[in-house]
């Protein structure tokens, strides 16, 4: 696949040198905040689908930049309710020139093809089922800022990972990165043909990892075959399961958490638990995308 100009649609757009790149223009920014300054731009900040964290960061991030954001936050409101297509409403903010397209979207839409059509940069901001590479980017950067080396470190993905979209770009991500990636749940949570490595047991799990990140349990997915209670007997995080474990692991997820399911929320008083800095850190690394991409260093 031929990439597009000035895109980041997949973590297999950027290879080392461009994403640790990305992660010293984060680093930076986290201690200048406002050291660049886009001001007369606009960011089309299009979310075609529910979201808090990424599209508040991206908000955040364009913001800090001085880039005045077009923010589409769902049908409501907009021609999407006429029955304008997403394409089509994409095209017509397109053509207001913004300096950048940042999009959550679902399968049905092609984002390779959307970036052809609008010849601008483009960042995926959450791709159905497919991909969500600023997730696993700011989760490897939070691994990162906590001293982290990434050819040491084993990262434990408890949960559905049949359903992430973020797992599928962290096995991308690792690929750049050199960590490793093991999968722990039930057997049916695994995609199909899977080939990794994998532990039906948390504890097996947990003494095998250094960094571990539960994943949302799509209930409305698996419903009646799991019940909540069994989950989180099984695989769900809590003091109790993480006290032996590794004093300088880190706990991550990448929200929203279902509290009482893959995670308790006692585990938040873990000085281990990372979950907010993966916030702090999300707002950094899009705003070092956003940066990036506009000056063309990054993505290319
Ligand atoms: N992790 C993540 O993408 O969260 P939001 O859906 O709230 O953006």
């Amino acid at each position: 696949m031929s990439y597009p100009s000035s895109a980041l649609i997949e973590i297999s757009n950027l290879d080392f040198p461009k994403t640790e790149s990305l992660f010293l223009s984060a680093l930076e920014f986290s201690k200048k905040p406002g050291s660049l300054n886009f001001a007369a731009k606009t960011a089309a900040l299009l979310f075609f689908e529910p979201s808090t964290r990424t599209r508040f960061s991206f908000e955040a991030a364009a913001g800090r930049l001085g880039l005045h954001p077009l923010l589409l936050d769902g049908a409501a409101g907009t021609s999407l309710e006429k029955g304008e297509s997403i394409e089509d409403t994409v095209l017509n903010i397109a053509a207001m020139e913004p300096a950048v397209v940042v999009i959550r979207c679902g399968d049905e839409i092609d984002l390779y093809d959307l970036q052809k059509k609008i010849k601008m940069p483009m960042l995926n901001a959450g791709w159905g089922k497919k991909a969500h590479p600023t997730q696993a980017l700011l989760d490897a950067l939070t691994m990162k800022a906590n001293g982290r080396d990434f050819k040491k470190e084993k990262l434990l993905v408890i949960g559905d990972v049949k359903h992430s979209r973020v797992i599928g770009s962290h096995f991308q991500l690792a690929k750049i990165l050199g960590y490793e990636i093991a999968v722990c749940g039930p057997k049916e949570f695994l995609p199909e043909g899977f080939q990794g490595t994998y532990f039906s047991q948390l504890a097996e799990g947990l003494s095998w990892a250094t960094s571990v990140m539960a994943l949302r349990v799509q209930h409305e997915r698996h419903g009646e075959k799991y019940s909540v209670a069994s989950y989180r007997e099984q695989y769900g995080l809590n003091l109790q399961k993480l006290k032996s474990w590794k004093s300088d692991g880190l706990v991550m997820h990448p929200g929203p958490v279902n509290y009482g399911v893959e995670l308790d929320l006692d585990v938040n008083q873990d000085p281990r638990c990372k979950i907010l800095e993966q916030v702090k850190w999300g707002t950094y690394l899009r705003q070092a995308l956003l940066a990036n991409v506009l000056s063309q260093k990054v993505v290319s």
